[in-house]
C-alpha cells in the first residue's frame, strides 16, 4: 500500500487484481490521481483525448477554478493585477514567483529595455516572406529562427543563459510582431525605443513613420498594457503546454516559442478574438442577432457564437469583465460614440446570458469576445490581433518552460495510445492488392 493517506482502489473485475491509486493534494483546486506507476503495475494505460481530465504536470504559477470563474497567478487575482500592476511587473511575478522590489523592479525593466532589438541581419528574413503574408506565419519562422542568432543563450542547463533567453523573448516579442505588420504594409520599420513602456514602444514600432512626430496615447498603451496582462499566463493551454512538450526534449527555448506561437494561431485558442469581429460585423445590426443565436444553437450547423464557452471556465470569465471595462475607457478617449460594433456585442451578450440553451450549457462570455472591439478601435488590423496575444503569452510561456526545465522530475514527454489500427498482417504482393486505388478512395471521396 502506498505510504500517501489518501488512494483509490482500482478494481479489475476480469482477474480479481486491485491497484492503488495515489492521491496528490494541490494547494487549492481538486485532488489528483497520480497515475504514474498505473502501467508498471497492471499493465494499463488511461484515455483521455484532448487532456479534459488529465493534469500534465505540477506547476506554481497560474490557478484557475473554472466554476467559480477564479484566475490567480501566484495567488494574486487577475483583477487586482489590471487594475494596480503592469505588464512588465506580470512578467517578473510570473517568471520569479512575486512582485519585485523596486530595485529588482528597475533592474528587470533595464534587461528587458536592453534587449528590444534584434539582430539586424534578421532582415532579410524578413525580405524573404510575401508581402501580405499573415504575421503569424512571419512569427513562427522569425522567432525560430533566433536561435541561429543568439548562441549564447541556448544551453538550456545553465540557469544564466535560461534568464537571458527569457529576458530576449519577451523583450524582442513586441519588436518581432511590429515589424511582420510594417512589412506587410510596405512602411520602414521603426526601431525600439528606451525611454518609452514596453506597451508604449509596441504602438510607437507600429503607429510611428519617420516624416510625422507620433505621440503615444497614454489610455490606449494602458489598454495595451491591461491586454497583456490578461493574456499573460493561463496554466496548461494548448500553445504553453506545446511549449511545454517541446522543451521536455531539451530543445532551445527560441524553438520552444516558435512551437507555441505555431499552437496559438489555430482559431479555437488564440485565433477567436479575429473570428468574434468577423462575426459581428456579419451578424451588422442588432435586429439579426436573434438569427445567429438561433443558427449556433442549430446542431445541424456548424456555426458557433465566437467569444462565448471556454473548456475550463463554466461561469463569467473573469478576464471579459476587464476588458469589457476597458473597451469603454478606449472608445471614450477615441471619442468614438455609438460603436455599432459595441452595441451589437452588448446586445448579444444580454441575450446570450439571457437564453436557456447558453445558461444551460455555462456558456459566457470569454476574454476574446471583447478585446477585438478594443484593438479594432485602436486602428490595429484584425489579422495582428493573435500576434498581440503572442506578445503578451510569452510571459507564461517562458514562465512555464523555465519551471518544467527546473523540476528535478522533468521528463520527455511521451503521451502513449489506444491503437486502433490493423493487426499484424503477411505483406501482399501487388498484384493481389484490391483494384480500387486506396490513393483515390481516401483523397477524392
Ligand atoms: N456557441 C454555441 N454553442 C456552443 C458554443 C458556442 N460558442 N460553445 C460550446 N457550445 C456548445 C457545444 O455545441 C456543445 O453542445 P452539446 O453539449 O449539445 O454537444 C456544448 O456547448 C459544450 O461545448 P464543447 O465544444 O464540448 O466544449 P469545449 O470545451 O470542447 O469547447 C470552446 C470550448 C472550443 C472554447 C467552444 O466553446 C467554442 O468553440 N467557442 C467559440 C470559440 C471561442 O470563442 N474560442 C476562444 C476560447 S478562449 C481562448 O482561447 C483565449
Amino acid at each position: 500500500m502506498p505510504d500517501n493517506k489518501k488512494f483509490y482502489t482500482l478494481f479489475d473485475n476480469e482477474n480479481g487484481n486491485s491497484y492503488e491509486i495515489p492521491v496528490l493534494d494541490g494547494t487549492v483546486g481538486p485532488d489528483v490521481l497520480d497515475i504514474t506507476n498505473l502501467y508498471k503495475e497492471s499493465g494499463l494505460f488511461t484515455y483521455d483525448p484532448g487532456f479534459t481530465s488529465t493534469a500534465s504536470c505540477k506547476s506554481k504559477i497560474t490557478y484557475i477554478d473554472g466554476e467559480q470563474g477564479i484566475l490567480r497567478h501566484r495567488g494574486y487575482d487577475i483583477k487586482e493585477l489590471a487594475e494596480n500592476s503592469n505588464f512588465m511587473e506580470v512578467c517578473y511575478l510570473l517568471l520569479h514567483g512575486d512582485l519585485p522590489s523596486t530595485e529588482d523592479q528597475n533592474k528587470f525593466r533595464d534587461a528587458i529595455t536592453n534587449h528590444t532589438m534584434i539582430n539586424e541581419q534578421l532582415m532579410f528574413l524578413y525580405r524573404g516572406f510575401k508581402r501580405g503574408a499573415h504575421p503569424m506565419a512571419i512569427m513562427v519562422g522569425v522567432v525560430g529562427a533566433l536561435s541561429a542568432f543568439y548562441h549564447d543563450s541556448t544551453d538550456i542547463n545553465d540557469p544564466n543563459q535560461r534568464m537571458i533567453a527569457s529576458h530576449r523573448l519577451i523583450a524582442k516579442m513586441p519588436t518581432i510582431g511590429a515589424m511582420a505588420y510594417k512589412y506587410s504594409i510596405g512602411q520602414p520599420y521603426v526601431y525600439p525605443k528606451n525611454e518609452l513602456t514596453y506597451s508604449e514602444n509596441f504602438l510607437n514600432m507600429m503607429f510611428a513613420v519617420p516624416t510625422q512626430k507620433y505621440k503615444v496615447n497614454k489610455v490606449l498603451a494602458k489598454a495595451i498594457d491591461k491586454f497583456f496582462i490578461l493574456h499573460s499566463d493561463h496554466e496548461q493551454n494548448a500553445s504553453t503546454s506545446t511549449v511545454r512538450l517541446a522543451g521536455s526534449s531539451n530543445a532551445n527555448p527560441f524553438a520552444c516559442i516558435a512551437a507555441g506561437i505555431a499552437s496559438l494561431w489555430g482559431p479555437a485558442h488564440g485565433g477567436a478574438n479575429e473570428a468574434v469581429i468577423k462575426m459581428l460585423s456579419k451578424i451588422g445590426s442588432k435586429d439579426k442577432i436573434n438569427e445567429f443565436i438561433e443558427k449556433s444553437k442549430d446542431k445541424n450547423d456548424p456555426f458557433r457564437l465566437m467569444g462565448f464557452g471556454h473548456r475550463v471556465y463554466k461561469n463569467y470569465d473573469p478576464r471579459a469583465a476587464v476588458m469589457k471595462k476597458t473597451a469603454h475607457e478606449v472608445l471614450e478617449e477615441l471619442n468614438i460614440k455609438n460603436d455599432p460594433l459595441l452595441e451589437i456585442a452588448l446586445e448579444l451578450e444580454k441575450i446570450a446570458l439571457n437564453d436557456e440553451y447558453f445558461i444551460e450549457k455555462k456558456l459566457y462570455p470569454n476574454v476574446d469576445f471583447y478585446s477585438g472591439i478594443i484593438l479594432k478601435a485602436m486602428g490595429i488590423p484584425i489579422n495582428m490581433f493573435t500576434v498581440l496575444f503572442a506578445i503578451g503569452r510569452t510571459a507564461g510561456w517562458v514562465s512555464q518552460w523555465k519551471e518544467m526545465i527546473e523540476d528535478p522530475i522533468k521528463k520527455i514527454g511521451r503521451p502513449r495510445q489506444l491503437y486502433i489500427g490493423e493487426n499484424t498482417r503477411s505483406y501482399k504482393p501487388e498484384e493481389k492488392r484490391e483494384k480500387i486505388s486506396l490513393f483515390k478512395r481516401l483523397w477524392f471521396k
